[in-house]
């Protein structure tokens, strides 16, 4: 690997890419997944006709149905070829060439300034090995869709959690702390600690998005708590952040 490689970049190939679908449709967190992005495209069409959404990472394209029900263009990009041609296999080549889905590092994007007007990101921060490389993502993310809405998921620390008060409040964030502990002690233990999802301090998250120029619209958790999955609903307004 080099020095700006991780995991996920190279994880998503072969039969990992080929059956992905297979391997998670079933799980309760995917169908809910679905719907949260479901209700953000709805909203989006609602306030735009002909309005462009840009998936990174593409992975399957899961949504893409969505979108396209709702009208939107999509563009998208992932960083894993085998992932892409997964996603035009299970959608059929007449869906796919309708879309602009390339092969790309979602630091590097091939898209230009203001491209998207929507942005739809799950399952990727977790992935991502720091904040400079989280920041380097929002950046690119901000750069295409400069003004509009942006879906980014984030895997949460404990501190980033349920924010409701009282005994059992409490009681979740220790089983959630103790929990966190374990697993991180486990992948030390084998050896799997740059295989292992991330997560990212709320207030580190709201940092970076404050520096894109982002404002928070909304923010709400999975209803499984234990999962600590954030969604962050943003607005740019403008283009504040890096040009
Ligand atoms: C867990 S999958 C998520 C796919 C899709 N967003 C979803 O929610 O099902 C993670 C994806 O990130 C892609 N990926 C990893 N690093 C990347 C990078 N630097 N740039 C673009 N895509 C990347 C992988 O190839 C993989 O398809």
């Amino acid at each position: 690997m080099t020095n700006d490689s991780y995991h996920a970049k190279e994880k998503y190939a072969g039969n990992v890419a080929a059956g992905y679908d297979d391997r998670r449709v079933e799980k309760p967190h995917w169908g809910r997944e679905q719907a949260v992005v479901a209700g953000f495209i709805a909203d989006i069409a609602a306030r735009s006709t002909d309005a462009t959404v840009m998936d990174v990472p593409f992975g399957t394209g899961r949504y893409v149905d969505d979108y396209l029900a709702h009208g939107l263009n999509v563009i998208g990009a992932d960083i894993s070829a085998d992932m892409i041609a997964a996603a035009a296999d299970r959608m059929g080549a007449e869906i796919f060439c309708q879309l602009d889905v390339r092969v790309a590092d979602a630091e590097h994007l091939p898209f230009a300034n203001g491209a998207a007007d929507a942005v739809v990101s799950t399952r990727f921060i977790k992935w991502l090995p720091n904040l400079a490389v989280v920041e380097n993502v929002i950046g690119e993310f901000a750069r295409i869709c400069p003004t509009g809405r942006m879906l980014i998921q984030v895997k949460v620390t404990a501190d980033g959690g349920p924010q409701a008060g009282g005994v059992a409040a409490a009681i979740k964030r220790a089983r959630w702390l103790l929990r966190d502990g374990v697993r991180t002690m486990l992948s030390a233990v084998v050896g799997r600690e740059g295989k292992k999802t991330r997560r990212y301090h709320d207030g580190d998250m709201r940092a970076i998005f404050a520096r894109q120029g982002l404002t928070i619209v909304d923010v709400f958790d999975d209803e499984d708590e234990s999962r600590a999955i954030r969604y962050y609903i943003l607005e740019n307004e403008g283009g504040a952040g890096r040009a």
